[in-house]
């Protein structure tokens, strides 16, 4: 596996740089008529990110390529505020010529258990396999200031390991239900990008990249692309002391 780090000075520039590289991999992937999939997270970067694509590239990318899915989902209907679907929606999806097909929504507003298993199996159909397990082309992650990635919490390295392609986890705080792909679906993916910007996550990240042992618990210390990439796009305020 290789390992990309670049920091930039403001979370515009990293989420326009990282439009930027999404943008030439959908259109090489396109020149070759193959359909590209990339699995969103929610949360502040994710958005910046979102409303760049759904500002400056809204005509120059062939989006009948691309295949969206969700890294996860709050158990909350598409107009809740929390709703990452919601947010996709609102900063791109609504602004962008794709086809329906396309946009593989978490139902938030599902039975969890439920909503996981047809999810898996919208997964499933929708994509490559590798290994048995899907091969996204592209997961895009944030990081929590516990070291959650996805919804993938401390205390639950377990979903690094299990088999199942969605899991339903808990907000350790709130309690709040959601929706999760697994560990070993995100290590399966071809390119994995972390965006993570704010000086709130300068610890998580300094401790994951000094490796220190606390780090060990971290979720996000796990995703370790079995195959594919990984890179870390990081702002001045979170990356400034590694
Ligand atoms: C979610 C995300 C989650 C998020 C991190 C970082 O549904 O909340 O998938 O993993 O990426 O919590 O969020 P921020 O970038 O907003 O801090």
């Amino acid at each position: 596996m290789n390992k990309e780090v670049r920091i930039f000075q403001t979370p515009y520039k990293l989420a326009d740089e990282f439009a930027a590289q999404i943008v030439k991999m959908i259109k090489g992937s396109a020149e070759k008529m193959t359909p590209y999939t990339i699995a969103l997270s929610g949360g502040t970067t994710p958005e910046i990110l979102f409303k760049i694509l759904g500002e400056k590239y809204v005509g120059t990318i062939p989006w009948n390529f691309i295949h969206f899915f969700w890294v996860d989902e709050r158990c909350v209907p598409p107009e809740n505020s929390e709703s990452n679907y919601g947010m996709t929606n609102r900063t791109l999806l609504s602004k962008i010529d794709i086809p329906s097909g396309n946009i593989h929504r978490i139902i938030g507003e599902a039975v969890p258990e439920k909503e996981a298993e047809r999810y898996s199996w919208e997964i499933s159909i929708n994509t490559e396999k590798r290994d048995g397990l899907p091969m996204f082309d592209l997961i895009i992650l944030g990081l929590g200031e516990d070291g959650h990635t996805a919804s993938i919490f401390p205390g639950h390295l377990e979903y690094f390991e299990s088999e199942k392609v969605c899991i339903v986890a808990s907000h350790p705080v709130t309690g709040q239900k959601r929706i999760s792909i697994s560990g070993k679906v995100i290590n399966n993916a071809s390119k994995v990008v972390f965006l993570v910007t704010g000086n709130k996550k300068r610890t998580v990240v300094e401790k994951m990249f000094k490796k220190d042992p606390a780090s060990l618990n971290y979720p996000a210390a796990h995703v370790v692309p079995v195959y594919g990439s990984l890179s870390w796009f990081l702002d001045k305020a979170a990356g400034e002391d590694i």
